[in-house]
């Protein structure tokens, strides 16, 4: 089973979109730690609408992505008002992928490997692909001690009282973390950037409401409703208002693997 992004191909980036000063410092930290010049060939399991990958393409990187979901890649398409020279665009599964080995120097993964029961082959795959020399940049933002995350928590705990914990495809991060040690990956956290960002209720309960987010695409329809009443009976409780503004403070984390070969 893997997750495919179809459905939320059309609101990708404006749910997930990083401000443009966060999005020009993490390119830059990925530039920095991967040391990239002219040569260096980035590859990019999931890469979706180009998030990530975007800036680099821009840049003039050669890079590389797959994705199973076309219209995610379609988005990216669009964006870039075609498919640039240094940019390769496939759909591919990332447990299988059709390449030869030791290929590329930097591989990334952003926001994926939580969602493919299989991680552990993608993983493996990348390690196959990626040069003796190459680098893993494992990254994912998170929006931890915010309000953001007491409502992530609410939504979790009606869950589990209507006995459907919230999914989790794939790896934890100390699963990824475990796994590239034992490969005898040198391993370095980096924070490439972390911002505030607000939101008011109304804006969370309609992303809620719309299923925005994978880890709610699999609730029965019947136990959604429910749970999403409850949802806004508590929203309205704690915070009176739908136009009461939540406040969030969001970081860029990537880990870099090292001599992982
Ligand atoms: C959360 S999105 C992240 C996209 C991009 N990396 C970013 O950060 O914006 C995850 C992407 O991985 C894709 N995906 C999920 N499972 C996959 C698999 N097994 N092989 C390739 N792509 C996969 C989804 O279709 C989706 O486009």
């Amino acid at each position: 089973m893997s997750i495919s992004f179809d459905r939320v191909a059309s609101i990708y980036d404006a749910t997930r979109g990083l401000p443009e000063a966060v999005l020009e410092q993490v390119t830059e930290c990925v530039v920095r730690l991967t040391s990239a010049t002219a040569d260096t060939k980035f590859f990019e399991p999931g890469i979706g609408t180009g998030r990530i990958a975007v800036p680099l393409v821009q840049k003039g990187y050669s890079y590389t992505g797959v994705d199973i979901s076309e219209k995610m890649m379609d988005e990216l398409r669009s964006k870039m008002q075609g498919v640039p020279n240094n940019l390769t665009l496939l759909k591919a599964d990332a447990t299988s992928l059709p390449f030869e080995d030791n290929c590329f120097d930097v591989a990334l993964t952003v926001h994926l490997l939580h969602l493919v029961p299989a991680w552990r082959a993608v993983l493996a795959e990348i390690r196959r692909v990626l040069k003796p020399d190459g680098v893993f940049l494992h990254c994912h933002s998170s929006a931890s001690f915010s309000g953001y995350d007491i409502f992530e928590k609410q939504w979790k705990a009606i869950l589990e009282q209507h006995e459907f914990p919230l999914a989790r495809y794939g790896a934890t991060e100390a699963e990824v973390m475990e796994v590239l040690t034992e490969q005898g990956a040198m391993l370095e956290k980096v924070t490439a950037a972390e911002w505030n960002s607000s939101r008011t209720v109304g804006e969370l309960l309609y992303a809620y409401q719309g299923r925005f987010f994978s880890s709610s695409w699999q609730i029965p329809d019947n136990i959604f409703s429910q749970a999403i009443q409850e949802l806004k009976d508590w929203a309205l409780r704690t915070y009176e208002s739908q136009e009461t503004v939540i406040y969030s403070n969001s970081r860029f984390e990537l880990t870099v693997a090292r001599h992982w070969s």
